[in-house]
């Protein structure tokens, strides 16, 4: 059988192909992740409800075992995520006033910083900050409750104190669709207004077969570098169910498998065009069995494909397409 041709490799010249992973799948599909991408992300373990549950507990084991096998590989590590409303432990907001969750989140950073900062290359300093609907810019958050809208800014500021020489990324989903865009733009704003703090943004590519606008996806990738920042595709994947979608049934058809695989080889056509601006380019997972898309939003749904390698780490047609150009 032909050895199957490494996405990193193919890509060199053009941006890293990044994995979501997890210790476990470092152990089980490891030959993969390390042959095929150039760039991992710690799927949840350096969240910070994960790996700081109590004031004065820290559980480094899985980070400290993702961070030896990209030393190990040679690979390179994205931080996420620092400042987040989700996965973040209730202790983070006790007494709920302002100096002491930013005494909290700044003693957070410190520590990730002192511990694997010679390990990443970039931070995710805030995730998911902006408001999905509404007029708002900020989504309410106990993070927005307790900061107002500095709450970003701020946090990069931190971040930018504690380790002046970081690489420090934006990172939010639903990027492309225009009401959000313009808030995230917004945001992009305040950050280089307050003094150039932020470096890159991080697309994270959540989309789905159905309705995926590239023309959408070309006009964002212009508008976002405008700001003059690089950016991060932080999370990609392609689900074969529309995210409006409760139902059970199989998507898994043909005809559907056909369009994603179309799909995937226009949307990297795109990226390979603005290399200049992209760095990385990160699957949310390795294969299709270990996608947080299977069991969301609906449990017991029939299995969902999102990404190019099926559960037994083959590449599947969409990975042709991203490699045959
Ligand atoms: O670790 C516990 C386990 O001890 C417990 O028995 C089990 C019972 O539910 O839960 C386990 O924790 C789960 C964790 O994943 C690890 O598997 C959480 O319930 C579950 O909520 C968590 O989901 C993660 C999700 O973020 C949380 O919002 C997904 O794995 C992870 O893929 C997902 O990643 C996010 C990015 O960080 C940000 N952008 C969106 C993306 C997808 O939601």
């Amino acid at each position: 059988m032909p050895a199957i041709p490494s996405l990193k490799e193919r890509y060199r010249d053009y941006f890293d192909i990044g994995a979501a992973i997890t210790p476990q799948l470092l152990q089980t599909k490891g030959d993969l992740i390390k042959t095929q991408f150039s760039s991992l992300t710690a799927e949840n373990q350096m969240k910070p409800g994960p790996i700081h549950p109590a004031p004065d507990t820290w559980a480094f084991e899985d980070a400290d075992a993702i961070a030896a096998f990209a030393r190990e590989h040679n690979l390179h590590l994205r931080g996420h995520t620092l400042v987040w409303h989700n996965q973040t432990p209730e202790w983070f907001y006790e007494g709920g006033d302002k100096d002491t969750l930013l005494s909290r989140v700044k003693a957070h950073m410190q520590v990730m910083f002192d511990r694997y900062a010679k390990d990443i290359i970039a931070w995710d300093v805030v995730n998911e900050a902006v408001a999905d609907q509404g007029d708002e810019i900020f989504r309410d958050s106990r993070y927005h409750q307790i900061l107002g809208d500095n709450l970003v800014v701020r946090s990069f500021e931190l971040a930018r104190e504690l380790l002046p020489g970081g690489y420090f990324v934006y990172n939010d989903y639903n990027e492309i669709m225009p009401a959000k865009r313009t808030k995230i733009l917004a945001l992009l704003d305040m950050l280089k207004s307050a003094g150039n703090l932020v470096d890159a943004f991080g697309f994270q590519c959540h989309w789905n077969i159905h309705d995926l606008d590239l023309d959408e996806l070309r006009r964002s990738i212009e508008l976002y570098a405008a700001k003059g920042v690089h950016l991060q595709m932080t999370e990609l994947d392609l689900s074969l169910y529309a995210s409006s979608d409760k139902e059970i049934y199989d998507a898994a058809t043909p005809e559907n498998l056909a369009l994603q695989a179309d799909l995937y080889g226009k949307i990297f056509a795109i990226f390979r065009e603005y290399k200049d601006v992209i760095d990385s380019v990160t699957f949310w997972g390795a294969t299709d069995a270990d996608s947080w898309l299977q069991g969301f939003p609906v449990r017991n749904r029939p299995y969902n494909q999102p990404l190019l390698f099926d559960g037994e780490c083959q590449p599947k047609e969409c990975f042709r397409r991203v490699v045959e150009f």
